[in-house]
């Protein structure tokens, strides 16, 4: 199957008072449909910047010099811009990341979206939970709202029995056609998140079902559904606008209620009516990652999501991020720490002054690391390494001046002449590992 995304030569330089930083240097990462992908190296390696550059989110002073970003049929999001002359380029720079930002907003949030280290970052603090989760979907996606709560108005009691006949005898896929003969795709959802409560009995979910027949609307919230389906301009006036949107938020805290509860969060009903303050950590930042859910995104960017965790909780996040799988959504997980990667992801990346230095399955990465950055990074973890542990000796390169050839030269134990003077590129090793090292190859 195609990659869901594709990053190819990615340079980025951020324009200072100090001077111009070199944060991505030539990044190429790919990302599998339905993955997690980790993203590991030390402070300051560029990977919140890659992360943010993928989602289009680029500081102002950031010139992107070269490359490409290929998102899911949409063609390069990104657009580079060379100059030779320095002051036109961060002029011209910056009509481009703004042009940039505008062309993802659509996609934003939409088709990917991205988790902050603080959850308290990305909540509005004034507003309940379920408005919040409520509003993105309001915001992207108004039709499935509409044709939600449409379809409740619509069910029968005698149809909701041959669904749930359907989902007890049959394949999924005979209910999705089943639902859409009908015209009642938007129950599909809602279906099947109570369906899929295997904590609840048969009997419980069955109840629960058969209760969506019960969605009596009014004539005139009918109209207005109907309308936001039809596109109708008549409801993007002012006066109509409102009403349109209370109903459609109304129906976005229950698909909340519903997303919280595939989360695992305890009492959903009762989350969406509370504000940030009143949730603990852990379960701010799995409302977060709710907002991030939202839409059914392709891709989800996490960065550093558990670091600002204590360690009970961050292991409740791992385990929910590990059932982000059942979303459908491929994941990009940035983390400093390799014990984290360990368990979640099914691939790591190794970033090393705006480099992916290597890349494989986490099992070849954790158990048999083969460039000197990685093998120096895994020593340096606690419950990873059996030996003493050891900091990485050397400082982290300045990016204005990186060093010459292989980034990593000044620090390498292993360091030859040639890699002062020429830069590794990826090169297959073995399988689906690339090291970027020309103790394995590097070419050039
Ligand atoms: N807007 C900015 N302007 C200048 N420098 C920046 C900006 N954003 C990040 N940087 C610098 O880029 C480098 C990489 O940062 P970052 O991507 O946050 O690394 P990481 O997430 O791996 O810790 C750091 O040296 C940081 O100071
Ligand atoms: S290319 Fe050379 S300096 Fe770089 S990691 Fe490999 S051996 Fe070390
Ligand atoms: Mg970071």
């Amino acid at each position: 199957m195609s990659n869901l995304l594709e990053v190819k030569n990615l340079r980025l330089e951020f324009y200072t008072r100090r001077g111009v930083y070199k944060v991505l240097n030539d990044v190429k990462l790919s990302l599998k449909r339905g993955e997690v992908l980790g993203l590991a190296g030390e402070s300051g390696s560029g990977k919140s910047t890659l992360g943010l550059a993928i989602i289009g989110l680029v500081a102002e002073n950031a010139i992107i010099v070269s490359g490409e970003v290929l998102f899911d049929g949409h063609g390069n999001l990104i657009k580079s811009a060379i100059w030779s002359d320095s002051k036109f380029k961060i002029k011209k720079g910056r009509k481009l990341i703004k042009q940039l930002h505008k062309q993802l907003l659509h996609i934003r949030g939409k088709e990917m979206s991205m988790v902050f280290q603080d959850p308290m970052s990305s909540l509005n603090p004034l507003l309940k939970i379920g408005y919040q989760i409520a509003e993105v979907v309001y915001y992207h996606n108004p039709k499935l709202l509409a044709q939600r709560a449409l379809a409740r108005s619509k069910v029968t009691k005698q149809e909701m029995r041959e669904i749930i006949d359907l989902l007890k005898t049959s394949e999924e896929s005979n209910l999705v056609s089943y639902l859409s003969q009908k015209g009642l795709d938007g129950l599909y959802e809602q279906i099947m998140s109570i369906w899929q409560r295997t904590n609840l009995s048969e009997v419980k979910r069955e109840r629960m079902l058969l209760s969506l027949a019960n969605g009596g609307i009014s004539a005139l919230e009918k109209l207005v559904l109907e309308g936001v389906i039809k596109e109708r301009k008549i409801f993007d006036l002012p006066i109509v606008r409102r009403y349109k949107k209370k109903i459609l938020v109304k129906e976005g805290v229950r698909k909340a209620v519903e997303l919280l509860s595939q989360l695992g969060v305890p009492h959903p009903e009762k989350v969406v009516e509370m504000y940030p303050h009143e949730l603990s950590g852990g379960m701010r930042q799995r409302v977060v990652i709710a907002i991030a859910l939202a839409n059914n995104p392709k891709l989800v960017i996490m960065d550093e999501p558990t670091s600002a965790l204590d360690v009970t909780i961050q292991a409740q996040v791992l385990e929910l991020v590990k059932r982000l799988k059942n979303f459908g959504s491929s994941i990009i997980f940035i983390s400093h720490d390799l014990s984290v990667l360990a368990e979640v992801a099914d691939r790591i990346a190794i970033m090393y002054a705006g480099s992916i230095v290597e890349v494989g399955e986490t099992e070849q990465i954790i158990n048999s690391p083969k460039h000197p950055y990685t093998v120096a990074l895994l020593a340096a973890v606690p419950t990873l390494s059996d030996k003493e542990i050891k900091g990485i000796e050397g400082e982290t390169p300045d990016l204005r001046n990186p060093p010459s050839g292989c980034a990593f030269h000044p620090r390498c134990p292993f360091a030859m002449e040639i890699c002062r003077l020429k830069k590794p590129e990826l090169t297959v090793l073995d399988g689906n590992r690339e090291v970027a090292c020309f103790l394995f190859g590097g070419k050039k």
